[in-house]
């Protein structure tokens, strides 16, 4: 795909990354995801890019990124409530290292999805001793990692409680409000006080969480019923946390019922806001569905749908980031892919949402950064081994990675835009 000569938009400093995690790519005999899904116990080391580490990190000189973003093992570190596993701390701390020699901008994930085993079973969220847990890692890798600037708390905190509370798909695998809402405010309460410790570590830290944003939409537009639930949607998933964010209050709202109101200690505990945006969902009521609510992807505007079903919908991107420019902080974005077997259609995903990019810092908005989701092909949580969201390709088999054009394209893209 051609680009075309253009006017320099993107500033000198401006992120061009690639996000990781640590489990997806490497995963850990001592996470509680290890045993969760069985699909893991054919390949437990997934891509083995623990030991395989350097020559991955080698791939990100090649792109010519300038920033990359990936995922502390928590289980690998901890693997017991009272033991540290140093050889892992000073893994992580090659990792970092090996970066800063290639002039790439570390940003660090204390939590992606996983947790030690003995966590989970004793300690899960939804119980008080999670938060002195947590921050006692916390505290632990801050402390003892050096030359990390841009920290990560919880990637998509939604997300966790989503999956792990309300649809009981992913670790407790409960479903269950009441406890849903005091493992939130356990969360948040732990993101409030990681903050301080970050900053009390490193004093010019860049602290976020990563945010999963969605574009959301009725079904049918001429149906009051799915409006409602697109704006309930909305609000829970892309406003609430930002109005927590500035006010130190999440608020609960459904239709027709009176809101709930929780205080958590967030209110200005970020110095820039992580997006993670892949898709639109439209919706529609359906009492025979659970909690009356069915979610579709529709191919509306012919960019098609992903391998894994998702609508390609670029223009959402502008959506969520100006929506997240309320809280008048950069805006980075921290996740942006596409799982596909076809490295044409990951090309043609990836530009057009660089162009979305592209235009809102044309219109004014504070977007720091861009982190293409991801690297080389991976494990995906709920759909195993062949989502293909990869840069590289990996072959399961052999462990081999190869190039595919959207690396070649990446590289492209980015020395064209930021003329560097
Ligand atoms: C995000 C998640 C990533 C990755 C990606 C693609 O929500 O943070 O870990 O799985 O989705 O599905």
């Amino acid at each position: 795909m051609k680009e075309q000569k253009k006017k320099k938009i993107f500033p000198d400093d401006f992120q061009w990354g690639v996000a990781t995690s640590a489990f997806q790519l490497e995963g850990s005999p001592y996470a509680d995801w290890a045993t969760w899904d069985p699909c893991l116990s054919k390949i437990p080391l997934v891509t083995d890019h623990y030991n395989l580490f350097r020559e991955d990190l080698k791939l990100l000189k090649e792109l010519g990124v300038n920033a990359y973003r990936f995922s502390l093992e928590w289980s690998r570190i901890q693997p017991r409530d009272y033991i540290w596993d140093e050889e892992a701390i000073e893994h992580y701390q090659e990792v970092i290292d090996i970066l800063r020699s290639y002039h790439i901008e570390p940003m660090v994930t204390l939590h992606h999805f996983t947790h030690p085993r003995w966590f989970m079973e004793r300690h899960p969220w939804h119980r008080t001793a999670s938060i002195e847990k947590f921050l006692r890692y916390t505290e632990m890798m801050v402390s003892t990692l050096k030359g990390v600037k841009y920290w990560i708390t919880f990637n998509e905190p939604y997300v966790i409680l989503l999956g792990g509370y309300l649809e009981g798909v992913t670790p407790p695998g409960l479903r269950d409000v009441n406890r849903s809402l005091v493992a939130l405010k356990n969360i948040f309460t732990c993101h409030g006080k990681a903050y301080d410790i970050i900053h009390q570590y490193v004093p010019d830290a860049q602290v976020s969480v990563a945010h999963n944003m969605s574009v959301f939409a009725p079904w049918k537009k001429w149906n009051p019923f799915d409006r409602v639930l697109k704006k309930t949607a909305n609000y829970f998933y892309n406003h609430s946390i930002i109005n927590a964010f500035k006010t130190g209050i999440f608020i609960v709202k459904f239709p027709f019922s009176r809101p709930v109101e929780i205080d958590v200690p967030i209110k200005d505990k970020l110095d820039f806001f992580g997006i993670n945006y892949y898709t639109r969902i439209h919706l529609r009521f359906n009492p025979f569905k659970k909690m009356g609510v069915e979610l579709r992807h529709m191919d509306i505007d012919g960019h098609g749908l992903t391998n894994l079903g998702w609508e390609i919908h670029p223009r959402g991107l502008e959506k969520v980031l100006r929506y997240a420019s309320r809280l008048n902080l950069p805006l980075i974005i921290t996740e942006n892919g596409i799982a596909s077997h076809d490295t044409e259609e990951k090309v043609k995903y990836m530009k057009k949402h660089v162009d979305v990019v592209e235009k809102c810092l044309r219109d004014g908005l504070d977007v720091k950064g861009y982190y293409y989701w991801t690297l080389i092909d991976n494990y995906e949580w709920l759909q195993g081994l062949d989502a293909r969201f990869g840069l590289y390709r990996v072959d399961f088999a052999t462990l081999e990675r190869t190039p595919t054009y959207a690396a070649t394209y990446y590289a492209y893209l980015i020395q064209s835009r930021s003329g560097m």
